[in-house]
């Protein structure tokens, strides 16, 4: 088991490389398979949970290669994977999982789903519901892995009403709407995450969004669409660059910049939150990449204060709240997160893991079911001097690593192995513009 020392650091200064978006790069691989003919994917995440979504392409019959830096995918249209009673282990990645639970709810086909200690206790009731409205025969015994679906050939086009605005419950049941022969609508109380949509209009599906006058969220897909094979070109992970970017607002002397990255409105709520909070964050060379909006951003020190983030805008930030957290920690006041119960439901528990790690550093939160709020010390510093286990969740670890920057005494990281789920280069990254961290 692998642990990293994260240790006081005087400044971040540079352009910092952060890897291809996990949510784009799980979805080009899975939207190739789909199309006919060859999809070329450059800048592809290579991270252990798009290899665990590769794979289990792979073990379904779909050839997926490597040329130089670009990867191919070639599909052989809706309905074409093969491979009966596979088991497919998606290891750490809960979109992974739901996303192909979607995929071969649609096919014809019967696969066992499998994942590590953290995925097998993530809740999958939420995919099971809409799917077996579809027509699939969907054996879990606990409403988590291991699940066993056997797919129909022809899904029936449901019209689900989702009490969650869930992008990979959405994308779950569009994929499934995909080989049925009549129109899929969803229903989504705020707009999550809209890569899906995007990706699969790109490729010349058919596919709406709107905000009803009820105000909430219509995505209507048509089914069988003639996917066109295409080329992706995937923006850098907004989620990743997170991390360099705290940590520079943190750190005093800081300036850096991220290039290339995904500014799609549906995932930078924490840009937004950032800026609130009085951080010093520049959005510039803006283009269009893929269907996807892009831009740099550069990065200064700021003194933070806290804030209120609003309740809908838990959505475009969901997998922000731990890095948020460590930024929340050292404002001056009290910053509230309202809104954001499903955090309980992602690798860890992280509104607990947040809570737990920041009070033993003796810095004060409270929290309901669905709020968290956090006292900031309004310093510069803290005492430091403590081990964090991540507990397999990739952005607990990070998070706390970001936070040992900032402390006079070094925090320690343990499994942070689980790291290579989203950032495989987050110890080279960070530490080429200054970070103090140290493979223990
Ligand atoms: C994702 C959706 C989000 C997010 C996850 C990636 C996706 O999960 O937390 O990291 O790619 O669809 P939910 O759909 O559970 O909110």
């Amino acid at each position: 088991m692998a642990s990293i020392k994260s240790k006081t650091t005087s400044k971040l200064i540079g352009e910092i490389q952060v890897p291809g978006d996990k949510s784009i790069s799980h979805r080009a691989l899975i939207f190739g398979a789909c199309a006919l003919g060859t999809t070329t994917i450059s800048n592809l995440l290579e991270s252990e949970d798009v290899f665990s979504t590769l794979k289990a392409l792979q073990k379904m019959g779909v050839k997926i290669t490597k040329s130089q830096c670009d990867w191919k995918i070639l599909g052989n249209g809706l309905g074409s994977l093969i491979g009966n009673n596979q088991t497919l282990d998606l290891g750490n990645s809960g979109t992974g999982a739901r996303l192909l639970m979607g995929l071969v709810a649609g096919s014809d086909l019967k696969v066992t789903f499998i994942g590590d200690m953290s995925l097998s206790k993530r809740p999958m009731k939420r995919i099971i519901e809409p799917l077996l409205e579809t027509g699939a025969q969907i054996n879990a015994e606990s409403n988590c892995l291991p699940i066993t679906i056997r797919g129909s050939k022809i899904p029936l086009p449901i019209e689900y009403y989702s009490k969650l605005s869930s992008a990979q419950v959405k994308s779950s049941v569009l994929l499934s709407g995909l080989t049925s022969t009549g129109i899929t609508t969803y229903f989504e109380p705020l707009l999550s995450r809209d890569h899906t949509e995007r990706m699969l209009r790109y490729m010349g599906a058919e596919i709406k969004s709107e905000e009803t006058l009820e105000n909430i969220w219509k995505i209507t897909l048509k089914g069988l669409p003639n996917l066109r094979n295409c080329h992706f070109n995937v923006p850098n992970d907004p989620s990743s660059a997170a991390f360099p970017i705290v940590a520079a607002l943190l750190i005093k002397n800081s300036n850096i910049v991220v290039k290339n990255i995904c500014v799609n409105k549906t995932r930078v709520g924490f840009i937004d939150t950032l800026i609130e909070m009085g951080g010093k964050i520049k959005l510039f060379n803006k283009k269009e990449n893929s269907g996807e909006k892009v831009a740099d951003i550069e990065v200064k020190h700021s003194i933070l204060r806290g804030v209120n983030i609003p309740a809908e805008r838990a959505p475009s930030m969901i997998d922000e709240y731990p890095i948020l957290s460590i930024a929340a920690s050292f404002a001056k006041g009290k910053t509230t997160m309202n809104g954001i119960k499903d955090l309980r439901n992602k690798e860890t528990d992280r509104i607990r893991e947040v809570e737990d790690n920041l009070n033993k550093l003796g810095i004060k939160t409270e929290s309901t079911d669905d709020n968290l709020s956090i006292e900031g010390v309004g310093k510069n510093l803290i005492e430091g001097g403590m081990e964090v286990d991540s507990k397999l969740d990739h952005r607990i670890a990070m998070s706390f690593l970001c936070l040992g920057l900032l402390c006079k005494k070094p925090i320690i990281v343990k499994n942070s192995e689980t790291i290579n789920s989203s950032f495989p280069n987050f110890y080279d990254s960070m530490t080429k513009i200054g970070a103090k961290l140290i493979n223990l």
